[in-house]
């Protein structure tokens, strides 16, 4: 399966910034992993067209789990997906801890998203205390079957899931290729208990001060089919090494 690196540019970069990006990124982009790009809300149609031209997928990195109404402030999955949009990134663990969503209300949105023909990047991981504590793979547990609740096999086609330890978000610490392997393993799982074909072949997504440098050793173990990059996918030359791409 080829490997699938997605940016998550949270909220950086301006107008500028995000052309730039491209004019760097596209003509060395040669497809060996897939790239795709979550960029800050207002700049997806800028995204979008820039990167079709090469087969970047444009995303989100929240999305409401309501298609309409009186909902100051959100984006609606399915007017985002009429405008083109391919995936959404649900439960990165900044949503759960700063704008407090939890797993059931994740598990709405997920299902909402996943209807409208959106992929959906559902995110799990544990804090350091956790970790500590030995509570790895319970919390992780949790987030997987409170998140992914109530879905059939059939309507999980379109999930990907993504292993962020909150420890190594931003801090550059890296869970080590084995630490991950571990959390991998115990997903795909989880994820065979409640959807056992798909399961099998989930593509499922490390996060993590994931870097140039240590990003073939993460890639190149059995259950790590690619990664959600912050800092590092915000500089062409970094994504570009990522993808594969010196
Ligand atoms: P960093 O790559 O900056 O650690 O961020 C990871 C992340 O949060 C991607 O969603």
């Amino acid at each position: 399966m080829t490997k699938l690196l997605v940016a998550n540019w949270k909220m950086n970069k301006n107008e500028i910034e995000v052309k730039d990006f491209f004019t760097d990124f596209l003509p060395k982009y040669s497809h060996k992993r897939s790239a795709w790009i979550a960029p800050q809300a207002i700049h997806f149609s800028l995204v979008h067209q820039l990167g079709q031209t090469k087969g970047v997928k444009a995303g989100l990195q929240n999305c409401s789990e309501n298609l309409s109404g009186a909902f100051t402030g959100e984006i609606s999955p399915r007017t985002f997906k009429e405008m083109g949009g391919d995936f959404v990134i649900l439960g990165h663990s900044e949503r759960r801890q700063l704008f407090q969503e939890t797993s059931k209300l994740l598990n709405a949105k997920v299902k909402t998203a996943l209807k409208e023909g959106l992929k959906v990047i559902y995110c799990v991981g544990e804090t350091l205390p956790e970790r500590e504590a030995m509570q790895t793979l319970s919390i992780v547990g949790d987030q997987i079957h409170q998140g992914l609740n109530d879905m059939t096999e059939a309507s999980a086609e379109n999930l990907i899931v993504a292993y962020e330890p909150v420890w190594a978000i931003g801090t550059g610490k890296t869970a080590t290729p084995a630490q991950a392997q571990e959390v991998h393993a115990f997903i795909r799982g989880e994820l065979k208990k409640k959807f056992p074909a798909f399961g099998e072949k989930v593509q499922l997504l490390y996060g993590g001060s994931e870097k140039p440098d240590n990003v073939e050793e993460l890639l190149g173990q059995k259950d790590i089919d690619g990664g959600l990059v912050g800092g590092a996918s915000l500089k062409a030359q970094d994504f570009l090494a990522l993808c594969g791409d010196k």
